[in-house]
């Protein structure tokens, strides 16, 4: 076989091949060590001097030639393999998305961020405190020495003896006081307290609060009616209003029970309000003045007023939910009401 016979032979294999592997042999088969070429270099030892040289130049050139054909085609099985995936891989944007359910907030947050917009809007700072904390904070500094029997209106969990889960957000009072070190303080805090307790209905052993406290000088009970009808009408209606019943905390005094008039039946009495127009929301008070004095401010020059309530309470109060234990077995039927 000639050079140029086998040159054509060559073009036309290399053209049709399709893959690389096929592109792979049929270059073995023109260029490699059993090749067709080396068949006819074999006959180069018969050839006069002159006719070598001018073999051994068309078998360069025919090897130059064989080699670009070969990259020209790998190139164009390269591209036609990119192509074909970006064909067959081919994303169809126009399709509908899945569905992705996003989640909402607790509806015990929706309530206690609301009340702390409200409380923000009047100058309250927002403060925090552990959830596992000392009976000295807890009890003692709130004016409930060991063995008070007021102790016993809220049932504890002890860690030990002198640390519990804290029963109320009271003791968030201490520390900021002691911090606020005699400065006026006017903050709130929200947060989770805990009490043993059976649960029921109404009743949970954790459940949720936000304290407020405002000490200063000539801090008077008509601020705390007048920060605590703010908070019922903003909560409750723009036509609420609110009612002060003697109570006690040994942390404050005088103690108040705290109700709004029923935003339900308007005050005439229905089942929501128990047929009395009123429905209680809150505990407050005067700070008592040990509680002052033992934070080292002066309760001859300071006075204050503290207020706790509960954030479940108010939730339920205001969305009508009749089950508290409906906001803590996260079924989402229940909470994506909110
Ligand atoms: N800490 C009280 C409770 O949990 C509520 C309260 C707070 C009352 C502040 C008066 C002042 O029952």
């Amino acid at each position: 076989m000639n050079l140029k016979d086998l040159e054509l032979e060559a073009i036309k294999q290399i053209k049709s091949v399709e893959s690389m592997h096929e592109l792979n042999e049929v270059k073995a088969l023109y260029l490699g060590k059993k090749s067709k070429l080396q068949s006819i270099m074999a006959t180069m030892k018969d050839l006069s001097v002159e006719e070598k040289k001018d073999l051994g130049v068309r078998i360069n050139e025919f090897k130059t030639k064989i080699e670009e054909l070969v990259a020209k085609q790998r190139t164009f099985l390269e591209n036609k393999e990119v192509e074909d995936r970006i064909n067959k891989e081919a994303i169809d944007i126009t399709l509908p998305g899945k569905k992705f359910s996003e989640g909402n907030l607790h509806p015990l947050t929706l309530v206690s961020q609301d009340i702390e917009d409200i409380f923000i809007g009047m100058g309250y700072k927002v403060e925090e405190g552990p959830e596992v904390e000392s009976d000295l904070y807890n009890f003692e500094m709130l004016n409930l020495p060991v063995g008070h029997p007021a102790r016993e209106m809220q049932d504890s969990f002890y860690i030990n003896p002198s640390y519990l889960l804290r029963t109320h957000t009271s003791p968030v009072q201490v520390r900021t006081l002691l911090k606020e070190k005699g400065n006026p303080v006017k903050i709130i805090c929200p947060g989770k307290v805990y009490r043993r307790d059976d649960d029921d209905a109404t009743h949970s052993h954790q459940f949720m609060q936000i304290e407020g406290l405002v000490v200063g000088e000539n801090i008077t009970m008509s601020d705390l009616k007048g920060t605590l009808l703010t908070i019922s009408k903003n909560l409750f209606g723009e036509e609420r209003e609110i009612r002060l019943r003697p109570s006690f905390f040994p942390f404050t005094e005088p103690s108040v029970e705290v109700d709004v008039s029923c935003f339900k039946c308007g005050k005439t009495g229905c089942s929501l309000c128990k047929q009395t127009g009123w429905i209680e929301i809150l505990g407050a008070g005067m700070v008592h003045p040990n509680v002052l004095d033992m934070a080292g401010y002066d309760s001859k020059k300071y006075t204050g007023f503290a207020f706790g309530m509960g954030i479940e309470r108010i939730a339920m109060l205001k969305y009508g939910i009749d089950d508290i234990r409906n906001f803590y077995i996260n079924d989402t039927r229940f909470l994506k009401q909110f």
